[in-house]
């Protein structure tokens, strides 16, 4: 689980001019280990120059496609995403961890249910894979899709999203919102905000009619569509977001209040990683148990080390942490005592966190 594997890249496809579709051939006895939910993300890793990079990117494909593919935009002076535009070819090898996010829902075949989905550019990646999986897996299910870019040069799977809509005529609707590009409805003119979302609500959508919403794109845009649906009536647990790292500025850790001498305490923490445990000490308020861990030479899994990408994720078992910020977890993991190790500080003497626990 917490494992990178080698994998070879079997296709790079130019989706638009700023965005590659990245295909992954997965070898026959790793393919239970890649097997994945929709909506759920992959972690990179490469060498580019000396630096060790670690990004996550969403897995685009559906379930039943039988294909490992993720799609990566590039990011203006962004380094894995700039690599991967450029210099990225089929036949290279890159380092990938399996699958992981609780992005979705349980499906079943024999749901009829009425699901809503905002992305907002690259946003777009996770919600394709849930999009297709669920029209081809709950037949009696329908997708409202409300899909914002600039302009429609930029919109990433235009093809992929045009064949299913004229496979899924009656199950799938995908409303386009262009903000540098005039459409003919003024309401699709614009950027996906809450105001939008409340104008979609008044003229377009009923929110009585939807079961489940799905929001993926920067920060902004998200927390204006969940507040938007919620002033309308849709419960926050009907709500289910996923936050890209882009957009989010590294937040650095403000040392709580603990007098000196508890701040410079010694805390036990041992670590449960496949199946083995590891005990290291640390101060407690120094830094997160993650950096403590990999600077004690422990292999903890990780990727953005700022709260957004959920790979550091793990339960506490003894004891108790501080977490400083948290843009992964829902209220029902926090409340399960499950915790983002990138952000976790020692509350307690002891500490004792369990990575294989993943429900
Ligand atoms: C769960 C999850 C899923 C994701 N899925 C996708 C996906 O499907 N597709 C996708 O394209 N992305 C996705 N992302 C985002 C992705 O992981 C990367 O964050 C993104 O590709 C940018 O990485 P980068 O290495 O190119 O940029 P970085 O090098 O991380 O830089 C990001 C930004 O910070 C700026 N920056 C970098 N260093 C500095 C500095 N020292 N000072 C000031 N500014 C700086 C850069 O100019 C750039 O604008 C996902 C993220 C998460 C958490
Ligand atoms: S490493 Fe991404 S949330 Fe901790």
């Amino acid at each position: 689980m917490s494992k990178f594997h080698s994998l070879s890249v079997a296709k790079v496809h130019n989706e638009t001019r700023d965005c590659v579709a990245v295909t992954f051939a997965v070898p026959p006895e790793l393919q239970d280990s890649f097997r994945y939910q929709q909506g759920q993300h992959l972690t990179l890793r490469t060498k580019i120059g000396d630096e060790d990079v670690r990004r996550s990117y969403s897995i685009c494909s559906a379930v039943q496609d039988g294909a490992l593919r993720v799609a990566i935009k590039r990011t203006p002076g962004g380094a894995f995403s700039t690599w991967a535009n450029e210099a990225l070819q089929a036949g290279a090898v890159l380092e990938v961890m399996p699958p992981m996010g609780h992005f979705n829902v349980p499906l079943d075949a024999g749901n009829e249910k009425n699901y809503l989905a905002f992305a907002a550019g690259s946003g777009i990646t996770p919600i394709l894979s849930i999009v297709k999986t669920t029209l081809l897996m709950e037949p009696k299910s329908r997708f409202t899709l409300f899909y914002g870019n600039r302009a429609s040069s930029s919109v990433i799977f235009k093809n992929e999203l045009m064949e299913l809509k004229d496979t899924y005529l009656q199950r799938l609707n995908i409303v386009y919102v262009m903000s540098r590009e005039q459409q003919d409805i003024d309401l699709f003119n614009g950027r996906i905000t809450k105001e939008k979302t409340q104008q979609f609500l008044q003229h377009w959508i009923d929110i009585a009619d939807y079961d489940t919403a799905f929001i993926c794109g920067p920060e902004d845009m998200m927390h204006g569509v969940s507040d938007a649906l919620q002033e309308a009536g849709m419960p926050k647990s009907a709500i289910k977001v996923e936050l890209f790292a882009a957009s989010i500025s590294k937040t650095q850790h403000k040392p709580r209040a603990l007098d000196a001498q508890a701040a410079h305490q010694l805390t036990e923490v041992t670590v449960i990683q496949d199946g083995n445990a590891a005990t290291f000490t640390m101060e407690k308020d120094k830094e997160s148990i993650l950096d403590a861990g990999l600077r004690a030479g422990l292999e903890m899994r990780y990727s953005c080390k700022g709260g957004v990408c959920s790979t550091c994720r793990c339960k506490v078992v003894d004891g108790k942490v501080d977490m400083d910020v948290n843009y992964a977890l829902e209220d029902y993991e926090i409340a399960r005592g499950f915790v983002l190790s990138c952000q976790s500080f020692p509350a307690t003497d002891k500490v004792v966190i369990d990575f294989d626990q993943a429900e």
